[in-house]
């Protein structure tokens, strides 16, 4: 299904989407309008780029995006910046560890891991694309984006009463329209390569300023809502398996032995297989959601004997690929060891999270790496515990979610973080 982008059309679903998101009309064309010619083409003209194909600005924009977030030269400017951002938010003089810290006496200190993930690491990724000027430290909009995260499905599945998801939208999108009002020489020194060009692009492509302020908050939104939500379930797992996160830890150490260390990403990234599987387990069992095209032959398409009429709206969801009992036996486990084999069975063909296709998440490689050095920074840092009568969380399957569940209302934990010294 990923690989046919011709019976299957992702633009088509795309549109109705960003403009649910809050993109005029005019911008959504203007994005998807391919110029005549190289010498008509705005961005080309404008970032002066060589070749002589004209290119949407969907096209161009997805280039930005490959040549940053991919690993290559670009992207370890990202990745050094992440963790500049890690450092600052897992220090508990923060101004934003009143959203964590439940309590605090002179052995430790005690922090809701729901918080704690989602106010260090939602500000990382947006930190490092648009400098610490927009969200680090910025209650107002980590709040609202933590609940248009949680109920944004409502937007996207048309539910009648969607209002309140609107008010978080706006909440969190004002926020970023004021950082695009500074002046630039106050934000561009921090800002990332991808958002400079992006910027860049729409403006020279004619896009008002306020198309421009809600295609941040999309970029804001799809490179942001997972991370803090998918370390929250990794602690979940490691606390209560405290075995497997003694041997993850000595892979955290090796990589950063003491809290004033060089953080070593490479270490992290490639010499560390059971930290690396217990990412690769996590997402394979909290991942949700669904990849949707819509058919777009005339006389259907054929898929396993079956025809899909014209029209019709695929759905590819990855929880029946991840939960296939046959490829992973004991699916609904957690067994990041399944992972340590040279050859993972289901590992090319039943396992999605990422999505696939033209869509494939180009920010996979950034996404794992702040999952990474969060841990690592954290472990460094804190010896962490669980607070007394914790139970492990259950996920919550009612609500629709893209990207990973959320645990049980209530299902929070209490950690206990005492400083290493
Ligand atoms: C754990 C974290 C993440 C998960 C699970 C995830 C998952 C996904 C999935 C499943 C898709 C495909 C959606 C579809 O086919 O409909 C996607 C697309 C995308 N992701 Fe991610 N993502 C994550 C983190 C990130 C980060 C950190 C960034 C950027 C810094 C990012 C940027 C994007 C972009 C730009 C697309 C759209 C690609 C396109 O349409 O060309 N993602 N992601």
């Amino acid at each position: 299904m990923y690989k046919n982008t011709v019976t299957l059309d992702f633009a088509a679903i795309v549109k109705p989407l960003i403009i649910m998101f809050g993109l005029s009309e005019a911008a959504v064309d203007m994005s998807f309008k391919v110029p005549a010619s190289a010498a008509q083409d705005p961005v080309k003209n404008a970032l002066q780029l060589p070749g002589d194909k004209p290119k949407s600005l969907m096209h161009h924009g997805a280039e930005f995006t490959h040549e940053q977030l991919l690993p290559g030269p670009r992207y370890a400017a990202l990745e050094n910046a992440v963790v500049r951002s890690l450092q600052a938010n897992l220090s508990m003089k923060n101004t934003h560890a009143q959203f964590y810290v439940q309590s605090r006496s002179d052995a430790y200190t005690s922090v809701s891991l729901c918080n704690w993930t989602l106010f260090v690491l939602s500000s990382a990724i947006p930190d490092a694309l648009f400098g610490p000027k927009l969200a680090r430290g910025n209650i107002p909009l980590l709040n609202a984006f933590d609940s248009f995260s949680k109920y944004n499905w409502k937007l996207w599945y048309g539910w009648k009463d969607a209002n309140d998801v609107r008010k978080y939208k706006d909440a969190f999108v004002s926020e970023i329209d004021k950082f695009l009002d500074l002046p630039l020489s106050e934000r561009e020194a921090d800002e990332s390569w991808l958002w400079q060009r992006m910027e860049t692009a729409y403006i020279a492509a004619g896009m008002s300023r306020i198309d421009i302020t809600q295609r941040a908050g999309l970029l804001f939104w799809v490179s942001n809502s997972n991370p803090s939500r998918l370390s929250f379930w990794i602690l979940n797992f490691l606390l209560f398996r405290p075995d497997l996160f003694d041997r993850v830890k000595e892979e955290l150490h090796a990589a950063m032995p003491s809290p004033d260390s060089q953080l070593d990403t490479d270490k992290l990234a490639n010499e560390s297989p059971l930290l690396n599987a217990v990412i690769e387990e996590t997402l394979r069992i909290v991942i949700e959601g669904a990849s949707v095209r819509i058919v777009t032959d005339p006389k259907g398409l054929q898929i396993g004997g079956k025809v899909i009429p014209h029209g019709a709206r695929l759905f590819a969801p990855p929880r029946q690929l991840h939960m296939n009992e046959k490829v992973w036996p004991d699916a609904k486990s957690f067994h990041p060891e399944r992972w340590l084999a040279k050859d993972v069975p289901g590992k090319k063909d039943h396992y999605k999270p990422w999505g696939g296709g033209v869509t494939f998440c180009p920010g996979r490689f950034l996404a794992k790496s702040t999952i990474r050095c969060f841990l690592a920074i954290a472990v460094a840092r804190y010896d962490i515990s669980l607070g007394p009568w914790q139970v492990e969380a259950k996920f919550k399957l009612d609500e629709p979610v893209n990207g990973p569940v959320y645990p049980i209302e209530g299902m929070d934990l209490k950690l206990r973080l005492r400083v290493k010294h």
